[in-house]
């Protein structure tokens, strides 16, 4: 009698209720029904794709992109604003009342010439999309025309901002400057990722990427005869000395559990053997997993060029370049919010196809928007060994599995419809 309750009580544990097989079987036709009506508009997806790839443009010249895409929302009958930030805008679906929930994705390329050799590479010498932005254009357009069909049952308002500029040209910082976010109160958005398959994405609570900024120094001496150095103030070896003493800033100045990164990837000056040259010119890039610390890193950068150039009787000073490649915060991923992607990622991808994200320390101007609202930027999957989309963005042999155009779209929307059913305003009478 004991043996059989016994039983019977691990039978009622361990067998689901009825609400929750309910509740599994909605989840079920939910996610089914998503992801064939995205399946359906694949060929659409990769025809969109192809043409946006086929005509690469960088930063803030995107007008030819951002014209194709404004041509499917109008033929969808979708509204939208623009422009936003030169060739930037926003669709809008719903309820046009709160809550509000924006998604994103940049359409810029970049300046390299595509080294693939396929029906639809670039057209343009020089521009590629080498980081995926035309496979996020194409999957956020996607997202509109799904939301659209089910709008109905929409239960708040989709932001759907298609933004210039992410490389470099900080596009994001324009977009809010102009409005884009509207009252959106939560922002998500996901970037190509070669390291894990296609149908499954990376994500991570906190800091993912980093902040990122680019610096100029320039160290004026006095040039002479190279046989007589004592008649002139030598700038190359400020510069030397000023090089060494940079590379200490983080192996003695920063907590050695933290991450920061401090690259000199160029020096400039002179052109002949037998001269000292006048100045010396160095640049580089800063990085750093919190904005703060890039703040301090570029304080001690400055003191120590300018430090450094005074032991040897030069002067120096320093140029962020902010107003060509404004500084980029941290990219910090909301808890809440990355738990929600990981949510829905596990209801429509599987279980097993939520993978933890690694920290890079590259840079993405989807950190502004996480300045402003609660954000997440994650990674979609698009490795795929047979169809060789295998390189690294910013590779001229990057190659994208299109197989995640439909994925894209679904988990947008996913992400979206999702968002607002379980924001609901609560009525206090
Ligand atoms: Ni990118």
């Amino acid at each position: 009698m004991i043996k059989l309750s016994l039983i019977l009580f691990f039978l009622c544990i361990s067998l689901p209720s009825s609400t929750e097989i309910a509740y599994k079987n909605e989840e079920d036709d939910y996610k089914t029904q998503l992801l064939s009506s995205a399946k359906q508009d694949k060929d659409w997806l990769i025809s969109i794709r192809r043409q946006i790839h086929e005509y690469p443009e960088l930063r803030f010249q995107e007008f030819k992109t951002s014209d194709l895409i404004r041509y499917e929302l109008q033929k969808l009958n979708i509204s939208y604003t623009y422009p936003i930030a030169h060739t930037g805008f926003v669709a809008e679906i719903g309820t046009g009342s709160p809550p509000i929930v924006a998604l994103r994705a940049d359409m810029d390329a970049l300046p390299l010439q595509e080294l693939v050799e396929w029906e639809h590479k670039s057209k343009s010498d020089g521009v590629m999309h080498g980081c995926g932005h035309d496979a996020h254009t194409s999957m956020l357009l996607g997202a509109a025309k799904l939301l659209n069909q089910r709008k109905d049952n929409l239960k708040g308002t989709v932001r759907l901002i298609f933004q210039p500029a992410e490389e470099g040209g900080a596009g994001a910082s324009y977009m809010i400057k102009q409005g884009a976010l509207g009252g959106a109160e939560a922002i998500f958005g996901m970037h190509v990722d070669f390291g894990i398959p296609t149908g499954t994405i990376a994500t991570l609570p906190g800091p993912m990427l980093a902040a990122v900024c680019f610096f100029v120094a320039r160290i004026e001496g006095k040039g002479g005869h190279a046989a007589e150095p004592h008649n002139s103030v030598d700038p190359v070896l400020a510069a030397s000395s000023t090089i060494l003493a940079l590379q200490q800033l983080i192996s003695r100045e920063l907590d050695p559990l933290q991450s920061q990164v401090l690259s000199v990837t160029y020096v400039k000056g002179g052109s002949a053997l037998n001269v000292i040259p006048s100045y010396v010119e160095i640049g580089g890039t800063l990085r750093s997993l919190t904005t703060q610390g890039l703040q301090r890193l570029q304080q001690r950068v400055k003191e120590v060029v300018e430090g450094q150039a005074a032991v040897h009787r030069c002067t120096g000073s320093v140029d962020m370049k902010d107003d060509e490649f404004p500084a980029y915060p941290a990219t910090i991923n909301d808890k809440t919010m990355n738990d929600h992607v990981d949510q829905v990622g596990s209801m429509l991808l599987g279980p097993q196809a939520v993978k933890i994200s690694e920290k890079v320390m590259a840079g993405e101007d989807f950190a502004f928007y996480q300045q402003v609202i609660p954000g997440v930027m994650f990674g979609i999957g698009i490795r795929n060994e047979d169809v060789g989309a295998v390189h690294s963005p910013h590779s001229p042999y990057f190659f994208l599995d299109e197989d995640v155009l439909p994925i894209g779209a679904a988990l947008h929307t996913a992400i979206a419809e999702l968002y607002l059913n379980q924001h609901q305003p609560s009525f206090t009478v």
